[in-house]
């Protein structure tokens, strides 16, 4: 699908995403390097790296990509200072590394409550903490005169409960946290822009596979009104959106690009029965005087 925005309105950015080689984040790097970005791309698989950065070279995009785990306080370095080795600087910072499975809270062994708060949540701020001295305003290798901006990927799980993902919602609060937080502390002290981004349901990601196969997204079509799944690109152009100077007064927001989906509740009556219901109710209450109770009309 064709982008709505300028070509060149990332241009001469650097970006650096976790999770970049595959599904969202893959997208993410495609679209920030279509529109000018040069773009580094770090993960734990090499060959799924390998074959990401060839693909975004094939675009013309420059691209590189570093293998590494964001749980690990040592590779976040080795990567961040790499890319600006590479590229001379980091403008944007996206923490889209996430890991996930459908498990009950019966079942999930504190260890594995744990791995995923070690990629989601603390993956996150070891990443901001390690890009930091090259995203704040007058860092290395920053001409400009503002700061970076950093982008962390989130969920709407959290808002109300989700069934067997109660590491995930734990994991994705904490990560909202991080988004105010930083915003509050980084964009006063250093000009950083810090925002997030909560998909739905996401068609052709391991999200999706791995947690609403086929015969779970046909059900949640029939009762819920709003279930429709989104595209890999609803969630990159909004992330062009935010990393761009047309975001350059949000700061500290998560911006839910899915659909309407979370404010989903089954419907309980037409919307015909609500209307009649609707001006019986009234006509009865006009007629009422006040103070009458409707039990005595
Ligand atoms: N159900 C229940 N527990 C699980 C599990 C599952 N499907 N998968 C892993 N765990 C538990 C393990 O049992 C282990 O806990 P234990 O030591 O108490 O037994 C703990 O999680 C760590 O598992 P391990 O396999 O060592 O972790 P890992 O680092 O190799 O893998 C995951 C990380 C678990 C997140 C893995 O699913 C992963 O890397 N996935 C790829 C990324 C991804 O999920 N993307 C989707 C984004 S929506």
């Amino acid at each position: 699908m064709k982008s709505p925005f300028k070509a060149d309105i990332l241009r001469g950015k650097v970006a650096l995403l976790t999770g970049g080689g595959s599904g969202i984040g893959f997208e993410i790097a495609t679209q920030f390097g279509k529109h000018g970005a040069s773009v580094a791309i770090m993960g734990r698989r090499i060959d799924v790296l390998h074959s990401a950065v060839s693909t975004l070279q094939s675009f013309g995009i420059p691209a590189v990509g570093f293998e590494g785990d964001v749980r690990k306080k040592e590779d976040a370095k080795r990567v961040v200072d790499s890319t600006v080795k590479h590229f001379g600087k980091i403008d944007i910072l996206v923490n889209a590394a996430a890991g996930n499975f459908l498990v009950s809270s019966e079942d999930l062994s504190p260890n594995g409550f744990r791995t995923v708060m070690d990629i989601d949540s603390v993956g996150t701020f070891t990443m901001c903490h390690e890009a930091l001295v090259y995203l704040k305003k007058g860092g290395p290798g920053r001409s400009s005169s503002t700061g970076g901006t950093i982008l962390n990927i989130s969920a709407t799980l959290h808002y109300t409960a989700s069934w067997y993902q109660i590491h995930v919602s734990a994991a994705k609060a904490a990560v909202d946290a991080i988004t105010r937080n930083l915003a509050l502390e980084w964009g006063t002290d250093y000009d950083i822009r810090v925002n997030g981004i909560a998909p739905g349901p996401i068609g052709d990601t391991a999200g999706i596979s791995k947690l609403a196969p086929e015969e779970i997204n046909s059900k949640a079509r029939e009762y819920m009104p709003l279930y429709k799944l989104g595209e890999k690109w609803d969630i990159a152009m909004a992330a062009v959106y935010l990393a761009s100077d047309a975001g350059k007064y949000i700061n500290g927001t998560t911006l839910v690009v899915d659909g309407g989906l979370w404010l989903s509740h089954p419907r309980h009556l037409p919307k015909e029965a609500v209307k009649q219901l609707s001006r019986v109710v009234e006509r009865k209450s006009k007629a009422a005087p006040v103070g009458i109770p409707t039990s005595k009309l």
